[in-house]
């Protein structure tokens, strides 16, 4: 294809379309991609570029999956759709909760399905609230989020939501939702004299319940490993900790497994690292490879209890949930991750990821964090890596690091000044290798 090709697609596009994130300056940028090949993608000039995250995160598999393709097809010709409304339900629903019951956590046995992450925050805020009204407490209704968690754009997600530029433009915000600060290894000032930093972070939470009034309190919503935030890994002592105190002020812990689940930190679920079991959880994303919407929450027994035993009807609905072919294709992606040990494939391909970037970037003087748990990891650059002062934002070094990458072949996201590295699990280790290097030298084309 002519050079050219993709520049006239952008000029089309840019007549009729409305973007996620819609940003005229940046889109005149953009990249039209017409194929998929493994972890890779192909634009419309018919160039190659390694897809360093995964589409957004959630293909692990890679392009090209025929186990997907034929689940798809077969179940579109047994059945396309079928309603999920309470009094109808589908055989691939019912295996694949089934299925979701064996391999999360063990006190998490009940399922809903959606079709993405930010329908299953509001499932999660919906079902915290019903399941305290039940419980005779009507005015624990609030929800604690984190700075630089990222839980969707829906009015309640986004509410849920701890950066600022997602709500400037949309609000006033709901009322009830609260942040406190995020568990950041590399930025946050732990007080003094705490016991560590990690419990430091962790009784941030203590201290907005009791501002809060723990009776207002429902819900702590946070990822095990904060993504689109730019790849914040918690200290080991943070989910325990933040566990003992939900259960202390009963609050319902939910966990954000939309980036984390089915194998991309190391574990098939997050908090699995510290043996912490949540209230309620959420995915998306991977549970399908990206290969149609399909996202769900899963209940813990005890919540799961009070629910069927109170006959009072749950009155949430989504005209896709339980959507045959989209259990169809998860049930066949669930096969792969478990057949192609996706958790063990991201904890080596993961540590070979951070150990490379590590020895390319260390030393730059202005790479002041690299980390990472399994096969999602961060970049962070910074003006002075002495005093870890940022960069002006109208420096653009992130945006320019990674206009650098996307000339040499490579295409990721940046959140400020941190490139984020997740390429999908099946990713071959040379390819891990180029990414590095693609990263490396970009890092020096722009900052020396
Ligand atoms: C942790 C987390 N939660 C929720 C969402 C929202 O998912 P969706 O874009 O499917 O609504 C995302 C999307 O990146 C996410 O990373």
């Amino acid at each position: 294809m002519s050079n050219d090709a993709e520049a006239a697609l952008i000029d089309r596009d840019a007549a009729h379309l409305i973007h996620p994130l819609h940003n005229r300056a940046v889109h005149a940028q953009g990249k039209v991609w017409v194929g998929g090949e493994g972890a890779y993608l192909v634009d419309a000039n018919g160039d190659r570029y390694i897809d360093c995250l995964s589409g957004l995160w959630n293909n692990t598999a890679g392009n090209g999956r025929t186990e997907l393709i034929e689940a798809a097809t077969r179940q579109m010709h047994e059945l396309a759709y079928a309603s999920g409304y309470t009094g109808s339900s589908n055989p691939r629903a019912i295996e694949l909760a089934e299925r979701l019951s064996r391999i999360t956590y063990p006190n998490i046995n009940h399922f809903y399905f959606t079709s993405g992450g930010g329908e299953s925050t509001d499932s999660n805020i919906k079902m915290a609230r019903y399941y305290w009204k039940l419980r005779g407490k009507p005015e624990k209704t609030k929800v604690v989020s984190r700075v630089w968690g990222y839980h969707g754009v829906t009015l309640a997600a986004m509410c849920c939501t701890g950066m600022s530029p997602y709500w400037k433009m949309f609000e006033p915000r709901i009322p009830g939702f609260v942040h406190i600060p995020t568990p950041y290894p590399y930025r946050y000032e732990a007080p003094a004299g705490s016991a560590s930093q990690g419990i430091a972070a962790a009784n941030e939470l203590e201290q907005k319940i009791l501002e809060e009034g723990p009776e207002t309190v429902a819900m702590f919503i946070a990822e095990p490993v904060q993504g689109a935030g730019g790849v914040i890994v918690p200290q080991d002592d943070y989910f325990p900790r933040i566990r003992e105190i939900c259960d202390q002020y009963d609050v319902l812990l939910v966990s954000d497994e939309v980036i984390t689940g089915f194998g991309r930190t190391g574990k098939m679920f997050g908090l699995q690292h510290w043996g912490v079991e949540p209230d309620l959880m959420q995915f998306a994303k991977a549970i399908t490879s990206g290969y149609f919407p399909l996202g769900g929450i899963g209940v813990s027994d005890a919540i799961a209890e009070v629910m069927l035993e109170s006959g009072e009807p749950w009155m949430h609905a989504y005209t896709y949930s339980s959507h045959p072919t989209g259990c169809a294709i998860a049930l066949a992606m669930l096969g792969i991750i478990e057949g192609e040990d996706f958790p063990a494939q991201a904890a080596s391909k993961g540590h070979r990821l951070l150990a490379g970037l590590k020895t390319a970037l260390g030393d730059h003087p202005h790479v002041g964090d690299i980390r990472g748990l399994g096969l999602m990891c961060g970049v962070e650059y910074v003006k002075d890596r002495a005093t870890k002062e940022p960069f002006d934002a109208n420096d653009s070094v992130g945006p320019r690091i990674h206009a650098a990458t996307v000339e040499r072949g490579m295409f990721s996201r940046v959140r400020g000044d941190v490139y984020c590295l997740a390429p999908p699990i099946v990713t071959p280790e040379q390819t891990i290798d180029d990414s590095v290097s693609i990263l490396a030298d970009a890092t020096r084309a722009v900052l020396g």
